[in-house]
């Protein structure tokens, strides 16, 4: 697919607002700040597509961008575990979330994404949770690789992969880095595999 011809498509404040639930969509999830506009941004090779920050919390809306001409695209959703959102506020997003998975037909997997210095907090463990109901697919990115050495990083994929030894028929897992591009072939492989028809 031609990631480098994605497009913002539009800006949703609910899934609700979502576009019509037709054609295929990756979703890309994690706390915030984990980096999933940057992943984007470096899945796509462009600059500045999704917004990142350095405050958490950036992603507010669901955005959704468009690959190619066709109906494929991918979701960049608000980050989860935000500290400054009221519980009522997240518990609401979190049971959206779970709809999400559950219900969107369009949706062919989850890109779910962890700082690789700290992988796997309670809030990805309920995300594979449901996308384990949902029998969603999930890619882990361990993202901001570039911040260990290559040994510590190796050790925490293996940590990872090890956690979730009995999910490996859906959960994949690999080392990212927006900032060096490293991964990024691995992603795309990934995404191709999801959205082919
Ligand atoms: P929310 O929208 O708040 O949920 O955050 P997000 O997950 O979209 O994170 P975002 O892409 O905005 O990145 C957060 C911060 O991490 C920014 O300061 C990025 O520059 C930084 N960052 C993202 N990816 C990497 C990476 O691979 N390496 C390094 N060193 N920094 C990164
Ligand atoms: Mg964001």
């Amino acid at each position: 697919l031609h990631y480098r011809q994605a497009r913002f498509l539009i800006s949703a404040a609910t899934l609700a607002q979502c576009p019509t639930d037709v054609g295929a969509e990756v979703a890309f999830a994690g706390r915030s700040n984990a980096g999933k506009s940057s992943a984007i941004n470096a899945l796509t090779s462009q600059k500045a597509l999704a917004r990142t920050s350095k405050t958490p919390g950036r992603t507010q809306l669901i955005n959704y961008f468009t690959i190619g001409e066709t109906g494929r695209h991918l979701v960049d959703l608000p980050g989860y575990g935000y500290a400054k959102v009221p519980d009522k506020v997240k518990r609401e997003w979190q049971s959206h979330l779970s709809n999400y998975l559950r219900n969107r037909q369009s949706l062919r997997g989850l890109v779910l994404l962890m700082d690789v210095r700290h992988p796997l907090s309670e809030f990805d463990q309920m995300m594979l949770g449901w996308a384990d109901e949902a029998q969603m697919p999930v890619h882990i990115l361990l993202t901001k690789a570039d911040k260990l050495k290559r040994g510590p990083a190796a050790a925490s994929l293996q940590k990872v992969r090890h956690a979730l030894k009995e999910w490996e028929d859906l959960v994949t897992v690999q080392l990212f880095s927006s900032l060096k591009y490293s991964g990024v072939e691995q992603v795309h492989a990934k995404l191709d595999e999801w959205l082919a028809d």
